[in-house]
């Protein structure tokens, strides 16, 4: 063997949505992630930090890469994005991806019921990965979540999530996505979230969201059966765990064919660390 390991190939990153909340936090993960550059800094046209310097935006020091709306440009000199913008934003960036045939790291929430079929369209021509959440302490949280449905098929399943005051979404994607798991588990159709009734339907999965002060995100599964409760939560202290969960993900999908792909795909390729 050589005495020299070859570095591998360096995968080159656009973030849409670079002057928010997550595109801040993943301009600050992103030096730490040595086969990883960030190329292509994107927010909207009218964004009052176009021509700013994205890494100073970011408190992470100069980066040399000015904020575009240009996303397709970007794209000629990328090989994966990642999207932590608005659900207004995702046919046009869904568009210029195909288009590009760039692989697509969706973290945005909040989309309505015919995002699916936008979703599917696209991953005819690119690797998408939609991840409502991108920790994946998360992404285990809902392998148990569906373990736990299975093993308790009596116990009634609620959730409680709570986030930070400027959320616009409720309930949360990533509470959505551990209904969906649960209702999955247990043989159930996809719902929407249920209005609170006076009397229970038997598969109601409830959600209950709390939006309060700067709380970065908090979900708890909750099975009650009579005189117990199971409790699974997962507390999120940093968005910097969204960012390197995001870009560890991003490494991950660069390389791969057109397809759907989810967050848990990666906690059965790779040891969490
Ligand atoms: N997957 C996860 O783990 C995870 C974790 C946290 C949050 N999220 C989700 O990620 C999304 C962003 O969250 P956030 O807290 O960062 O929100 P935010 O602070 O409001 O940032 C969103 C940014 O998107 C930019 N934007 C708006 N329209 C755009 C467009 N057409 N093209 C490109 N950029 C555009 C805006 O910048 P300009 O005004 O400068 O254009 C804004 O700064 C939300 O949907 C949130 O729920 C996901």
């Amino acid at each position: 063997m050589s005495a020299h390991t070859p570095s591998p190939p360096l995968i080159r990153a656009v973030l849409i949505g670079v002057t928010g909340r997550m595109g801040q936090a993943l301009m600050r993960a992103a030096p730490h992630f040595s086969e990883l550059l960030i190329t292509g800094a994107i927010a909207s046209a009218g964004s009052l930090a176009l021509g700013r310097d994205a890494g100073e935006i970011a408190g992470a020091g100069h980066a040399n890469l000015a904020v575009s709306s240009d996303l397709a440009l970007a794209l000629k000199q990328a090989d994966v994005a990642l999207d932590f913008s608005t659900p207004a934003a995702l046919t046009a960036n869904l568009a210029a991806c195909r288009a590009a045939r760039r692989p697509l790291l969706i973290g945005t929430t909040g989309f309505g019921p015919g995002a699916q079929r936008e979703f599917d369209a696209a991953a005819a021509d690119i690797a998408l990965l939609v991840a409502p959440n991108t920790s994946l302490a998360v992404a285990l949280l809902a392998e148990l979540t569906a373990h736990a449905a299975r093993a308790l098929p009596h116990f009634d399943i609620d959730i409680v999530e709570a986030h930070h005051r400027s959320k616009r979404d409720a309930p949360s994607g990533t509470a959505l996505a551990l209904a969906q798991a649960a209702r999955a588990a247990r043989g159930q159709a996809p719902a929407p979230p249920p209005e609170p009734a006076p009397a229970r339907p038997a598969d109601a999965i409830e959600i209950a969201s709390l939006r309060a002060g700067d709380l970065v995100g908090e979900h708890t599964v909750l099975f009650t059966g009579r005189g117990e409760q199971l409790s699974l939560a997962h507390r999120a202290m940093d968005r910097g765990i969204f960012a390197r969960g995001a870009l560890t993900a991003a490494l991950w999908l660069a390389p791969r064919p057109p397809g759907r792909y989810a967050m848990r795909d990666l906690l059965v390729s790779k040891t969490v660390t």
